[in-house]
């Protein structure tokens, strides 16, 4: 019989965005150019679907080593980050899972199913962070895991280096430092790498977000035990090979991602300059954006062919708060007319 605490969960809702500019994923707005996506595909004509994949996928673990600066024993690969997320909730000992809030929902919602119990400490109005705060509730808590997404997803904004650095040296427990929107911020976390202290990133913010493709860094030992609870076979044989030839193309994404910066200053000062509009600053491929009548903005902008996604509901921090991913300058171009025609 199911459990009566998961008949009473809601199921991920992903909204259908057929026909729509589709700007509520934070996926990266750019397709592989033709020559790329030809030689993609011969790759992966190479690969024997009737073989399972390689199980421990050294190679790959390697490539992603090297570019990380760490050892190949340092990376446990998944399908997605959330999957590592879930890994993650499952081998710490029972214990609660401490998050700021508003943050990612995947944290609350696996420590759910996991029946694991999970404490969350607001953030201030401006989305800063007290780690003196953060850190008594985790003591309180006795808190076995704790997890920072920086930059922060839905805010936006990266908290500044001696808050992090602080919880980091603080917590007892293991503290994840998420680093989903990390190559669209001015800094990373590889430094704090230690026994309790680990680094997880996706590549779907990047371009692959349809390969389902996160590692995590950490310590060897933490990562070899994390390793026997991943699926023996978590990563398909299609994406294995993609990401193996997708990698030494990376300065491809890394000049994507850097456009992307580009176009969110663009549209951040656009969106600043409008007198209904309040935008908070990002270090992520997405703005958060507070409105006059964020139900009635998502509405309408639906009705102009644009999918976002509207946040009001979610936390009192996010009342009347949309989240806009950056698009292709065309697609900004089409937020921000629509913008206008709708807030006047
Ligand atoms: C902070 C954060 N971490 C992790 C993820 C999950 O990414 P994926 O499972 O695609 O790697 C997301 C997705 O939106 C996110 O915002």
């Amino acid at each position: 019989m199911i459990r009566n605490d998961i008949k009473a969960l809601s199921a991920y809702h992903v909204p259908d965005s057929d026909g729509l500019i589709k700007l509520d994923a934070m996926e990266n707005p750019y397709a592989l150019p033709e020559d790329l996506h030809r030689d993609w595909l011969n790759h992966l004509g190479t690969v024997n679907i009737n073989r399972y994949p390689d199980a421990d996928m050294l190679p790959l673990r390697r490539k992603i080593a090297e570019r990380e600066g760490v050892m190949p024993e340092q990376v446990l690969l998944g399908n997605g980050s959330d999957e590592i997320i879930q890994m993650l909730l499952l081998a710490m000992n029972p214990g609660t899972c401490v998050v700021p809030r508003p943050t990612f929902v995947m944290y609350d919602l696996i420590s759910r199913w996991m029946k694991r119990p999970v404490a969350s400490v607001p953030l201030k109005a401006d989305f800063t962070l007290d780690a003196d705060h953060f850190l008594q509730v985790c003591a309180r808590e006795k808190a076995e895991i704790a997890f920072l997404a920086c930059p922060n997803n839905p805010t936006g904004n990266l908290w500044d280096e001696k808050t992090i650095d602080r919880i980091a040296r603080g917590l007892n427990g293991q503290l994840v430092i998420d680093e989903a929107y990390g190559p669209f911020a001015e800094r990373n976390h590889n430094h704090l790498i230690s026994a309790n202290v680990m680094v997880l990133r996706t590549f779907s913010k990047l371009g692959w977000a349809g390969l389902r493709l996160g590692y995590l860094l950490g310590d060897a030992d933490q990562i070899a035990h994390l390793n026997k609870v991943r699926m023996p076979y978590n990563i398909n044989a299609l994406t294995q090979a993609s990401a193996e030839f997708l990698l030494d193309h990376f300065e491809l994404f890394e000049k994507q991602a850097a456009a992307i910066c580009v176009e969110r200053e663009r549209l951040y000062k656009a969106l600043a300059g409008m007198d209904t509009v309040t935008v908070f600053p990002s270090q992520a491929n997405f703005l958060l954006v507070r409105v006059p009548d964020a139900v009635a903005l998502f509405e309408g902008l639906k009705q102009a062919g644009i999918l976002i996604k509207s946040m009001h509901g979610a936390d009192p921090l996010l009342a009347n708060c949309v989240r806009i991913t950056v698009g292709t300058t065309e697609e900004n171009d089409a937020v921000l007319t629509a913008l206008k025609e709708l807030l006047g």
